[in-house]
């Protein structure tokens, strides 16, 4: 594959992707910075999310916590909080701990050292890539999701793209093909094109600044590249949720420290087999299950949620209590009872998020 590459072409490739770059780039705040600490915390959030959905966000975290200090000093519930609706939680808690080890270990600075950078907790080969070349000029590729659909369409790889040694074989593609004058904005640049006009679908090659490069284009076979082979099944899996209220607040419990969602809040869930039980069953094992009295007044829609590893399905069923008493809550570590407008003051991950929109349209 390196072997059709040749140094001429190299240059005039750099050239077309920068020259686009330059022009059409996406206005967005992080690139109007020099510190390493914006670019940071913006590439912890474009790891497993799209700029569109990571920009509020930054926006927030920027606001709260203007500088590694400031976000060092923070507790893991008020980062988590921050982050709800984000996803991928354990980002959040890792850049907590990068924060506070860049702090105490680094003088309050981004190790401009590979080996450095991929030891702070939840820095990989991508997120240091990206921030070691935007802020300091080092020659390192970035490859994500994006770039892999690129180099793929250019070079027409079919292999699967899940294998370790495809990977692999786009990795020294880009590591051949980055800017060593500007690898930041070059690296920029490919994932852009991958984000704008590289798309899954219908990808924009009529305005395509590589199309002249690109053997999918030349033989119209864009779309089948990447080659990604099936995924394996996920387990499947189904939840009650029990929107338990009483005095118009509504009991919140926190799951385990460790394993899917951790320490984060969410309606108390009841697993089971299916979703086809009564209102009294659900009630029965509610009382079995965790000793707390709920009496079943409405039940929601049915709606699912993907996780890494498992397909669950939720089934809403608001209930309604006469006590507050609280007696056995099994794996979870905390509760409260909670008002809706102090909904946003916990860490509620996404799934059970949706569940306080549908609460307040409920009671409007
Ligand atoms: N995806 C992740 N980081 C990015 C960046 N800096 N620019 C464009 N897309 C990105
Ligand atoms: Fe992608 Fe089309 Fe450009 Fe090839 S020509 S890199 S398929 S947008």
């Amino acid at each position: 594959m390196l072997s059709k590459l040749k140094s001429t072409d190299r240059i005039h490739f750099q050239n077309s992707l920068l020259n686009w770059f330059k022009k059409n780039k996406r206005d967005l705040p992080w690139r109007k910075e020099t510190h390493w600490y914006p670019v940071f915390l913006s590439e912890v959030m474009l790891q497993q999310t799209q700029v569109e959905q990571a920009l509020p966000y930054y926006l927030k975290f920027m606001d709260r916590f203007p500088d590694i200090y400031s976000l060092s000093q923070a507790t893991e519930q008020e980062v988590l909080t921050l982050w709800a609706g984000l996803g991928y939680y354990s980002r959040a808690r890792n850049m907590l701990k990068a924060a506070q080890i860049i702090v105490t270990d680094y003088d309050a600075r981004f190790p401009q050292d590979l080996k450095q950078a991929l030891s702070i907790p939840g820095i990989g080969k991508y997120s240091a890539s990206a921030i070691l070349s935007i802020v300091f000029k080092k020659p390192y590729a970035v490859v994500d999701g994006n770039v892999y659909r690129v180099i793929a369409r250019l070079f027409s790889i079919s292999d699967d793209i899940r294998l370790n040694k495809t990977q692999k074989a786009i990795q020294d593609i880009s590591d051949f093909l980055i800017s060593t004058d500007n690898p930041g904005d070059y690296n920029e640049a490919i994932m852009e094109l991958g984000a704008v006009i590289c798309r899954k679908q219908n990808p924009e090659c009529s305005i395509c600044p590589v199309q002249s490069f690109c053997e999918a284009f030349k033989t119209n076979r864009q779309i089948q590249f990447p080659y990604k082979s099936a995924a394996s099944p996920k387990r499947k899996a189904n939840h009650y949720v029990c929107i338990i209220e009483t005095n118009q607040k509504y009991l919140l419990v926190q799951r385990p420290a460790s394993g899917l969602l951790a320490s984060l809040w969410e309606f108390p869930v009841l697993e089971v087999k299916k979703i086809n039980l009564s209102k009294k069953r659900i009630e029965l094992i509610l009382n079995d299950t965790y000793n707390l009295q709920g009496k079943v007044i409405l039940k929601g829609d049915i709606f699912r949620h993907q996780y890494s590893h498992i397909d669950l399905a939720y089934q809403p069923v608001l209930m309604k209590s006469e006590t507050e008493n609280i007696k056995n809550l099994k794996s979870y570590i905390d509760s409260r009872w909670c008002v809706l407008n102090a909904l946003t003051e916990i860490p509620i991950h996404n799934a059970h998020l949706k569940l306080i929109e549908w609460l307040k349209n409920l009671n409007q």
